[in-house]
């Protein structure tokens, strides 16, 4: 399976993607990084795995449809089987979601469909839950409403917002290989 993945930041989810591949635990090829940024976490992450890495910053362009296309054509040259979002700020564009129907996948910090969009981790203590967690899913037209793939969810009573991002993290990299997994399963 040839998957692209899709960063904006740190690129931790990425990183933990790639050394499962690595470790022979991926039965799957990470063809390219994409990111809308130059200069962040993930590019140096793809430069430590070997990994073939192409920035459509998202500055450069002068609307977003000029990025989008950019981002399609780009796409349809790697044609993979899988786009795997980690941590990609960007609404991805209905074209590239019709064309890649069920083959999109992104990871959210909450119980979808509770705390879809930005600040999840925030609005779930905002709402005085006991518990959050993380969920992978299809990527659909809406802000993170796309078939639910898998969920774990921990408990953050008392815990501060720096608590639960630390506790987060090791949460996201297992279910997004879990999910993978899966996937590659099927
Ligand atoms: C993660 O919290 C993920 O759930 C969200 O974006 C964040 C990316 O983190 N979609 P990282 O760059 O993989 O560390």
């Amino acid at each position: 399976m040839q998957v692209v993945v899709l960063a904006s930041g740190t690129g931790s989810n990425f990183r933990a993607i790639c050394e499962a591949v690595n470790q022979g635990e991926l039965a799957l090829e990470i063809q390219a990084l994409i990111t809308d940024k130059k200069n962040i976490g993930a590019l140096q992450i793809a430069e430590e795995f070997g990994i073939q890495t192409i920035v459509l910053e998202y500055q450069a362009y002068r609307s977003r449809d000029l990025y989008n296309g950019a981002l399609e054509k780009t796409l349809a040259e790697l044609k993979p089987d899988l786009i795997c979002l980690a941590g990609y700020m960007r609404i991805v564009n209905r074209e590239i979601i019709q064309k890649y129907k069920g083959k999109i996948i992104n990871i959210h910090p909450s119980l979808l469909p509770k705390f879809p969009g930005l600040h999840a981790i925030e609005q779930a203590v905002a709402a005085e839950e006991i518990q959050t967690g993380v969920t992978t899913h299809y990527v659909d037209e809406g802000m993170d409403t796309g078939p639910i793939i898998q969920q774990v969810s921990f408990p953050i009573a008392d815990l501060s917002l720096e608590e639960i991002y630390t506790k987060l993290k090791p949460y996201e990299h297992k279910l997004y290989i879990d999910t993978l997994k899966e996937i590659i399963e099927e």
